[in-house]
């Protein structure tokens, strides 16, 4: 592989990295690309995000590019030596070359400034410590003390010094290397990887935004078990989901599921991959069957069950995506379908109702398609008739979805009587009994008594308001 990377490089990126350069040549100031931008590239993709490592100070430096070129209020980051601004389409992030000097009982290390070279020996893996000149005479240059495009090429993740000082240093790195191995799909050096196991207890320190922020870009990656089966073989996974390792070695009897739930689930992560880019739908997928371990129970008819392992589950999801910092909206989400995922299955007979099918458009509402799309995710038989069949029990139960939907458009369900109406109707004062009306008619549509409109509830009402009394 050349160690010339200029043939590579956009011309809209160029041009942004001559402007940057008069910049620096005015200043007498030498900087390089650094980073995952370079590394990036050699793998022949083009990021927007560009790290440069400034020799000199890098906020004087940010101040003087944001005096001269049309670019965006710059952030500063003095304690650090950082400063970060968009120019055009692209994010620039501008660091003095520094060395952190690590006191193991605290966290926040001692910032020094360097030259280049030992800059790049504090970085993190030695894919990431590859500097590109952007002078003109040698634009494009590689400057690879570390030996990282040899492991680009050979897809190996590994420190540039001794392994457990980088981990332990920064404890977060233990999920970057999980991370770059998933979603790059490298391997990570054993001697690297046994350092992992060593230190992994130094996670605690870290806090829950940061790693889950990594464990989002592991379950964002084309194939989420190889990180998670890492995190789990290093001792990390056990830090901050223990309820997700319980699940291995939990035996499921069911027809189609002979794997325990922790590689059963991994798989469902996996397949659901294929089908969709949500964070929120392949969380789903991780937690659908979280509370296995804790409702498996023995009967001497059926072997192991797991009665209400939905409902548990959804208790147990809800308090792991709170402690792990995720947003309400994604812990609504994902309660709801995992509370829901067993219902799909137990609508394939022939006798379903449409009462049944009604409510779960009900409950479902807009994310019945994602509850669909876990339930087939789902199917982890190795027999493909079986598969096939269960794929099929899925059509069938989406076609008859659509057609109830149709006629009563429950999805988006909204009372056809009103509070307001209801009090002046019967002359009612606000209090609970409003609600009750409301949920008497719910019912009635739920049930197909009554259509889904405003004029048949309210004859429903009148016929039935002794029931208020
Ligand atoms: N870095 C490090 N240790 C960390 C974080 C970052 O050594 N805990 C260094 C690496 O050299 C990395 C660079 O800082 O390449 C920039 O960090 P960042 O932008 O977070 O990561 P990238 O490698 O650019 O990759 P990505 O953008 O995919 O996160």
């Amino acid at each position: 592989m050349t160690n010339s990377l200029k043939n590579l490089i956009h011309p809209d990126i160029k041009h942004v990295l001559d402007e940057i350069y008069q910049v620096s040549r005015n200043q007498k100031i030498q900087i390089y690309v650094v980073g995952g931008f370079v590394r990036d590239l050699i793998l022949n993709k083009s990021g927007k995000d560009i790290d440069f490592v400034v020799i000199g100070d890098a906020i004087e430096f940010t101040q003087n590019i944001h005096n001269t070129l049309p670019v965006s209020e710059p952030v500063f980051f003095p304690k650090f030596g950082t400063a970060m601004l968009q120019y055009k389409n692209y994010h620039l992030e501008f660091v003095n070359a520094r060395e952190e000097l690590y006191d193991p009982s605290s966290r926040k290390p001692e910032v020094v400034q360097t030259d280049l070279l030992s800059d790049l020996s504090r970085r993190d893996f030695t894919i990431n410590t590859l500097a590109m000149d952007i002078t003109p005479k040698d634009f494009g240059k590689i400057i690879d003390p570390y030996n990282g495009i040899s492991d680009i090429k050979d897809k190996i993740i590994r420190t540039p010094l001794e392994p457990e000082k980088t981990f332990s240093d920064d404890p977060l790195r233990m999920m970057r290397a999980i991370r770059f191995a998933t979603t790059l799909n490298f391997k990570i050096e054993t001697i690297t990887l046994n350092a992992i196991n060593n230190v992994s207890q130094r996670l605690e320190i870290i806090s829950q935004e940061r790693i889950t922020d990594e464990f989002n870009k592991i379950l964002m990656s084309p194939q989420p078990s190889i990180g998670l089966e890492l995190l789990d073989s290093c001792n990390l996974l056990n830090q901050f989901i223990p309820e997700f390792v319980n699940a291995k070695g939990i035996e499921q009897k069911f027809e189609h599921h002979h794997k325990d739930v922790f590689y059963h689930t991994l798989q469902v992560i996996d397949q659901i991959s294929l089908q969709t880019d949500k964070l929120h739908l392949r969380l789903a997928a991780l937690f659908h069957d979280i509370a296995k371990p804790k409702t498996k129970r023995f009967s001497e008819e059926t072997g192991w069950t797991f009665h209400g392992h939905e409902v548990v589950g959804e208790k147990m999801t809800s308090s792991i995506l709170k402690r792990m910092k995720y947003s309400n909206e994604i812990l609504n989400y994902v309660k709801k379908i995992v509370r829901l995922h067993l219902r799909p299955m137990a609508l394939v007979n022939e006798e379903v109702t449409d009462s049944a099918i009604r409510r779960l458009l009900f409950l479902a509402g807009e994310d019945f398609e994602d509850l669909m799309v876990l339930c087939r995710a789902d199917i982890t038989s190795k027999n493909p008739k079986k598969v096939k069949k269960y794929l099929k029990n899925y059509e069938i139960v989406v076609k008859k979805a659509i057609e109830v939907e149709k006629r009563d458009h429950m999805r988006a369900f909204k009372s056809p009587v009103d509070g307001n109406e209801i009090m002046q109707k019967f002359n009612l004062e606000p209090g609970p009994i409003i609600g009750k009306i409301k949920k008497f008619i719910e019912e009635a549509i739920l049930e197909g008594t009554i259509p889904n409109e405003h004029d048949a509830a309210f004859e429903y009402l009148l016929k039935n308001r002794a029931c208020f009394k």
